[in-house]
């Protein structure tokens, strides 16, 4: 039902105006109604919300006080005897109401529409279309920066907690040009503009039946005609992608790179087969001195060029417009440091790294380990690998593998390494990496020992940061970094150890009991068979 909420008298809204509050008194569950008895309290649902089996509506409005913050940019509102609600648009501590967009048998999802009593953190947000029922892109606009930044650091705490029952405080640093609020003229930075804003280098914007392209509404197919994205670069404004027709294409993918470098960004149209078969001309507009746009293919590059020039850890890098780059121009350089600080590689150290892209964190490490080391990097991508081989061919060292990275490792091709480093997609690492890492089969005589995980997804980094715990791999620290400013998302680097002999017990164990031999200067001590956590390690030299 993208776009459109019925609203509590059964009737059809129109997809703009669901951010608008009805008088509350018209709606079914009103903010004006009494609470039902067994209900009063703070966190009271106002009025009659107990309707058949379900206890909230689509369309209806409640009064709640919003609790804490949820992965995802939502808010948690409980209120007493009824389903969780998570609430958009709302900061924690506020009295709101809340406006009830979903209905599941478990929890409402709901917009807050009313602000009764607001967050000292409430800013008005930037973009006129960062609201309830507006713009889906973005989360946060409505909180400072620094409000922003403790959300996030809430959230990536709360993963921990619950999904790996790790209990860490956790601080989400800003990048270069976002350190302070929005507005501070004296922050204004070449890097991204006001602070905050201006960040975003690669933006897909949907295309609508009319041509128009915009940006999407949230958990919608519909597309909001926004005119200009504040939160994206410069560069990507520049091109006035909404000021033109689109007709016939379903997106339009915008890449600028950060290098100093003449045409440095490429606009590619995907195109909607479907809708050229119902008719829908195309109508392309000139640019000065270009070709015109065309949407006659699946994928069209219509401007610009197919790969981008990036600098970043002090080199340039080449990158296909379509392939993997990090967002925000600061992401780049703050995330290698993060990784480098994690892994402390020496002259002669062998990488790994996983999901490695156009080869960013194996070309940081590559010139430290130098010539008597080893880098491998392993992507599936081949115009990634192309790139990644390019960009670091002066370092003859390092070598990329083509592959699926659970294929890799399973396989046990991959030479071994002391280091690894893992930057895999939201759905986190493949299962079989992580059996990878913690059995070190491919090399149980030189298991890893450092591992830089970097992650843009709190979840799946806490689900598999459980398992190499479990599988005897230590959390030395966990870095977060606001490489998303304005939205939900958070890029962790999280640092893990294993000490050697811990490794070499597990592997042994496998292979054939503790009757192995264990390196001189360890001991190992089992402590219960079932529980593989349950093994203590001592350096036999300090007893
Ligand atoms: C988050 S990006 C990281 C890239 C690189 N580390 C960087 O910072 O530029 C993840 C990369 O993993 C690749 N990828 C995703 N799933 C993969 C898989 N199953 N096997 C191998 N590579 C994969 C993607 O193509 C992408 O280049």
């Amino acid at each position: 039902m993208p776009g459109v909420v019925p609203s509590a008298q059964g009737g059809r809204r129109r997809p703009g105006a669901v951010g608008g509050v009805a008088p509350v008194a018209a709606r079914a569950g009103s903010v004006n109604a009494p609470p039902e008895p067994g209900r009063e309290g703070p966190d009271a649902a106002s009025g009659p919300v107990q309707q058949g089996d379900a206890p909230f509506t689509v369309g209806q409005d409640v009064e709640v006080t919003i609790e804490d913050v949820a992965q995802g940019g939502w808010c948690v509102a409980r209120p007493a005897g009824l389903p969780v609600m998570f609430v958009r648009h709302a900061l924690p501590g506020e009295r709101v109401v809340a406006h009830v967009t979903e209905v599941t048998a478990k929890f409402a999802r709901a917009d807050a529409v009313d602000i009764l009593r607001e967050s000292p953190d409430r800013v008005k947000a930037p973009c006129p279309h960062a609201r309830p029922g507006g713009c889906g892109g973005c989360d946060w606009q409505h909180a400072t920066l620094a409000a922003q930044r403790s959300l996030k650091a809430a959230v990536v705490a709360q993963q921990l907690r619950r999904l790996a029952g790790i209990d860490r405080e956790v601080t989400v640093e800003p990048l270069p040009g976002d350190g302070s609020e929005i507005g501070d003229a004296s922050e204004i930075t070449a890097t991204s503009g006001t602070p905050g804003l201006g960040w975003r280098t690669r933006v897909q914007f949907a295309v609508d039946r009319d041509g128009v392209a915009g940006l999407r509404g949230h958990r919608s197919h519909r597309v909001i005609d926004i005119g200009d994205c504040l939160i994206a670069h410069q560069a990507v404004r520049d091109l006035d992608i909404p000021g033109d027709d689109w007709s016939g294409a379903a997106t339009v993918e915008v890449a600028v790179g950060g290098a100093e470098s003449t045409e440095n960004f490429a606009v590619t149209v995907v195109e909607d087969a479907g809708r050229r078969q119902k008719g829908h001309t195309q109508k392309t507009k000139s640019r000065q001195g270009g070709s015109g746009r065309s949407a006659n293919s699946k994928r069209t590059l219509v401007e610009g060029r197919a790969y981008l020039a990036e600098r970043a850890a002090g080199r340039l890098w080449q990158v296909s417009a379509e392939g993997f780059w990090q967002v925000h121009p600061a992401a780049a350089d703050a995330l290698s440091q993060a990784v480098l600080a994690a892994l402390d590689p020496k002259p002669g150290d062998t990488v790994l790294d996983l999901y490695c892209g156009a080869g960013l964190f194996a070309g940081v490490v590559a010139p430290l380990v130098g010539q008597d080391g080893a880098v491998t990097g392993v992507e599936f991508d081949s115009a990634a690998v192309k790139n990644a081989r390019q960009n670091l061919g002066d370092f003859p060292w390092v070598k990329f593998e083509r592959s699926d990275v659970a294929r890799a490792v399973s396989e046990g091709s991959l030479p071994p390494a002391r280091l690894v480093i893992a930057d895999p997609p939201r759905a986190g690492l493949a299962r079989e990496a992580v059996d990878y890492l913690i059995a070190a089969r491919v090399a149980p005589e030189r298991p890893a020992e450092r591992f830089a995980y970097v992650s843009c997804d709190p979840a799946t980094l806490a689900r598999d940061l459980a398992l190499l715990i479990d599988g005897g791999w230590t959390l030395e620290n966990l870095r977060a970094f606001d490489a998303f400013p304005m939205t939900h998302h958070v890029e962790c680097v999280a640092a893990l150890t294993r000490l050697r002999c811990v490794g070499l017990a597990r592997a042994a164990f496998r292979v054939g009991g503790l009757g192995v031999a264990w390196p001189p200067g360890h001991v190992v001590a089992e402590a219960g068979i079932a529980d593989q956590q349950a093994f203590l390690h001592q350096d036999a030299e300090g007893l």
